[in-house]
């Protein structure tokens, strides 16, 4: 049987496992390397910083993801097909390394906030179109 995801030490290994396949991803692993070039010491970190915010309550991540994906989606469309990649491989990694209640948790967690993104990326969108 898996362990849940107890601490900071298991997201720095879900994180981890999550980016390698991310990186070897060819519908979303070319935004990362290619066209935003991410400076992986710089995101990695951010992102153990994100996950134990969400996950453990703890307010150690400053930033604004919303503002952030507005930008990648002016340079490489974040559109379905990217969201359900991203989902896909975020739900198997979590699958792979653990399970439980924590294990359940991220994963709706990184559904309801993909979603939200996903929408409110295309409604800034129709937005735009509109004026
Ligand atoms: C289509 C799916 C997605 C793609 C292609 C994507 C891509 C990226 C890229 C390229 C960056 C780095 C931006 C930079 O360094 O300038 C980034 C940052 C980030 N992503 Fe995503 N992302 C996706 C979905 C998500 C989702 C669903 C979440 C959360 C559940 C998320 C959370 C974050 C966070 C927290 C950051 C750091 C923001 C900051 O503080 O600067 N991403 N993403």
């Amino acid at each position: 049987m898996k362990a849940d995801i107890e601490n900071r030490a298991d997201i720095i290994t879900l994180v981890n496992a999550f980016y390698q396949k991310v990186q070897q991803n060819l519908t979303i692993g070319p935004i990362f390397t290619e066209v935003v070039q991410v400076d992986w010491s710089h995101h990695l970190p951010k992102m153990y910083d994100f996950w134990e915010s969400i996950l453990f309550g703890k307010a150690i991540y400053k930033g604004n993801p919303m503002l952030t994906h507005f930008a990648v989606n002016q340079k490489a469309s974040l559109k379905q097909e990217e969201f359900n990649t991203w989902k896909l491989i975020f739900f198997n990694t979590v699958d792979e390394l653990f399970e439980g209640e924590n294990a359940q948790i991220i994963k709706q967690k990184a559904q309801s906030i993909a979603d939200l993104m996903h929408f409110k990326i295309n409604n800034a969108e129709a937005k735009i179109k509109i004026v």
